[in-house]
């Protein structure tokens, strides 16, 4: 273990400057010579990086290497170098490939006898072909006479290895443990972050126990963000990061404490930031989890890996609203059990009876229920407002091979229900049903197939027809069943699965305990990506469902909350923001801002297409296909009454669509744009004409 305290640095006495190193090989030349290739698996030169077939491979010096997938995994054989003597203390290397000890390896041989072996990092799929610097301490072969071997000896998956840049040198390189030791002083521990990095397994000791341990895209030199861990649940007074890194690493000594975690100046006015769309302050979120309303405000938990910018570390990040409009991100609510053990999806609900008897007696608790990866479906409460949550102890209350359970209460049976996702054997793809009186034993009832992760059920009045109301059974594709459910059996309609959402969109979930008696859906806007930024990924705009009767039948309809128009702060003015009725050619509004809530109305008499674009965004209605289509996701949508209504959501990083009332909505990735622009409408065809075209601007949810 490398420790780094600064001061003992400065006073180490002056050590004998570093002979220069030898290179034994670096792969350059056009043929292996003088090393010697035997049987197929090296061909005769070294690779120029990646063979066909292969993965990208990463981390070699120059251009060429050495790599054994020639011929693919299958493919055996070895390269050994001519003799050479030992002259310096380290022998250091690239190496990556296959971990099979004496199959996949890199040998020296000393005395015709191997006195030093290593393997690649890879034994299981999932792995990466970068190349990791390595290294033996040979200072007791120093004047011998050594031969280097590569062999490839293994069929099979990774059965291959990579070498390059074979180095003598009286300094290591390669991976060491270091640790670095800190006086808790400010609230938050400040992490560099390069999301180019490679992945290193961090560790954070509070007075000698292990309190975190996450992956984490630690920056050597300038970061390109900063992530931020919580100090104030840990307690204590003594810090000890620790981590494996490459040999005179800098980067736990760039690790700060800051009591802001971080500036307040600078959040939210990132460039690319959405402005009316939820992003997490830092890293990586996908599905919405635990949405429900209590006491004022609206909670907003969500699958968040708070260091860094992909997918990892799943805890459930949290942010609260009093209007699903403006939301403040609070500290991360559950945290995995252990590394290996993530807090995946789940739902939350208020049980206002305290059937669970988790409630003090003053105020009823919040009940969660999530999928711990490593145990089951958990239950936790929580009797201040979803800030903490204390794990129920009969938990895990299911195990299975599933996960996300969403909670309800089911009125007519005074039960609740857990629908989730489960896959008995890998195989099924079912949603199954468990009922419980307390919210702590739960009694399987039955299964309903073809659905794929997240679902969600609940019932819905049918607008229009008084007394008669339907259940919704939706799952993370966003594809959705109606039908009756008695507490125990969904019993779908005829008529199969439909769908209202396209594109970018996933993993969705309606609040539990709207107060307005809404049923308010969030989606995770997946592939909405932010490169450079500090943050990945969005939550869709939050839209009210309702079901209404269609031509073909009733249909859950979406549209945004009416509370985002709050965030209107000006309509486009000037000669050319109206349409005069019945145009039609081309016609173009000039955009006030880039973050706008565009109405549309297109009558569409007779064949042709229109398109209203905008920078970023091209929304297209074929009215002979009778298919809309937004940035390349199409939808099929039939004209009501002869015409085709739009509302075209644009923030930084998305355009939502919603048609016909929110018949169909998609929600996309926006292109490249510069600027706000202009906003074009095109229509071709004597009877297609804009009726209608509006534009508001909106302001920032965030201030
Ligand atoms: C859906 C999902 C869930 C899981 C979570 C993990 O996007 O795969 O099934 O709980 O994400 O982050």
């Amino acid at each position: 273990m490398i420790r780094l305290p600064l001061i003992a640095l400065l006073l180490a006495p002056l050590a004998p400057p570093d002979r220069p190193d030898i290179i034994v090989a670096d792969f350059e030349g056009p043929s292996y010579r003088p090393w010697v290739a035997v049987g197929e698996a090296f061909g005769d030169r070294p690779a120029r990086g990646s063979l066909p077939g292969q993965m990208a491979v990463e981390g070699f010096e120059g251009a060429g290497l050495v790599n054994s997938f020639v011929g693919g995994d299958d493919a055996t054989g070895s390269l050994t170098s001519p003799a050479f003597p030992i002259e310096r203390k380290h022998l250091n290397f690239l190496i990556g490939g296959g971990k099979y000890p004496g199959q996949t390896c890199l040998d020296l041989l000393v005395d015709g006898r191997v006195a030093r072996t290593a393997t690649g990092p890879n034994d299981s799929p999932g792995g990466t072909e970068r190349l990791a610097w390595a290294s033996w301490d040979v200072a007791e072969l120093i004047g011998k006479s050594a031969v280097l071997r590569v062999v490839d000896a293994r069929k099979g998956g990774w059965g291959h290895i990579n070498v390059d840049q074979v180095v003598q040198s009286d300094t290591p390189r390669g991976d060491a443990a270091m640790a670095r030791s800190m006086a808790v002083a400010k609230r938050h521990l400040i992490l560099p972050v390069d999301p180019k990095a490679p992945v290193r397994l961090v560790k954070v000791e509070v007075d000698g126990k292990l309190a975190r341990e996450f992956d984490i895209r630690l920056a050597e030199g300038s970061p390109s963000f900063t992530a931020f861990l919580d100090l104030a649940p840990l307690g204590g007074r003594a810090l000890e990061v620790s981590a494996t890194l490459p040999i005179g690493s800098k980067a736990l000594e760039s690790i700060t404490q800051a009591d802001e975690p971080v500036d307040p100046q600078a959040i939210y006015r990132e460039p690319g930031r959405p402005q009316f769309h939820f992003t997490s302050r830092r890293g990586w979120l996908n599905d919405p989890n635990g949405l429900v309303f209590f006491e004022g405000e609206y909670h907003l938990f969500y699958q968040h890996n708070p260091y860094g910018w992909d997918w990892g570390n799943m805890s459930w990040g949290h942010a609260v609203s009093p209007d699903l409009v403006r939301w403040k991100e609070l500290p991360t609510a559950i945290e995995p059990h252990a590394y290996g053990d993530w807090a995946f999806s789940g739902s939350a609900v208020v049980d206002r009876a305290n059937t669970s008897g988790f409630g003090d007696g003053k105020a009823p608790p919040l009940v969660a229920a999530y999928t711990s990866t490593g145990r089951g479906e958990c239950i936790v409460s929580s009797l201040d407002r979803g800030r903490t949550w204390t794990e129920f102890t009969g938990t895990p209350v299911i195990k299975h091979e599933g996960r996300d359970p969403r909670l309800l209460w089911h009125e007519p049976t005074k039960r609740w229900v857990m629908a989730l996702y489960d896959e008995p054997g890998g195989k099924g793809r079912d949603v199954v049903f468990y009922s419980s009186p307390d919210l702590k034993a739960w009694t399987y009832e039955s299964r309903i197939g073809g659905f794929y992760e997240c679902p969600d059920l609940f019932e819905l009045p049918v607008e229009g027809k008084l007394g008669e109301s339907s259940w919704v059974l939706s799952a993370a594709d966003g594809e959705y069943l109606l039908g009756k459910f008695d507490g125990k059996t969904f019993a779908p309609e005829p008529g199969g699965k439909h769908r209202t959402w396209y594109g970018d969109f996933y993993a969705a979930q309606t609040f539990s305990s709207e107060p307005k008696g809404r049923r308010v859906q969030v989606g995770w806007g997946r592939e909405i990506t932010f490169p450079g930024m500090p943050f990945n990924q969005q939550m869709t705009v939050p839209c009210a469902l309702t079901l209404r009767p269609t031509g073909d039948g009733v249909r859950l309809f979406a549209n945004p909350v009416a509370e985002l128009e709050t965030l209107r702060v000006g309509q486009a003015r000037g000669p050319k923001s109206s349409f005069r009725r019945g145009d039609a050619g081309e016609t173009s509004i000039e955009l006030p801002s880039d973050l706008l809530d565009i109405r549309a109305e297109v009558e569409v008499g007779s064949p042709g297409v229109f398109e209203l674009a905008l920078p970023g965004a091209s929304v297209t209605y074929d009215v002979g296909r009778r298919v809309l289509t937004c940035n390349g996701t199409t939808a099929p949508l039939d004209p009501v009454g002869g015409a085709i209504t739009l509302r075209l959501l644009v923030d930084r990083g998305s355009v939502e669509v919603f048609a016909n009332g929110g018949r169909v909505a998609i929600s996309r990735k926006l292109g490249e744009r510069r600027g706000p622009g202009v906003l074009t409408g095109k229509s071709s065809g004597e009877g297609v004409r804009f009726q209608a075209l509006e534009v508001f601007e909106l302001g920032s949810s965030w201030r």
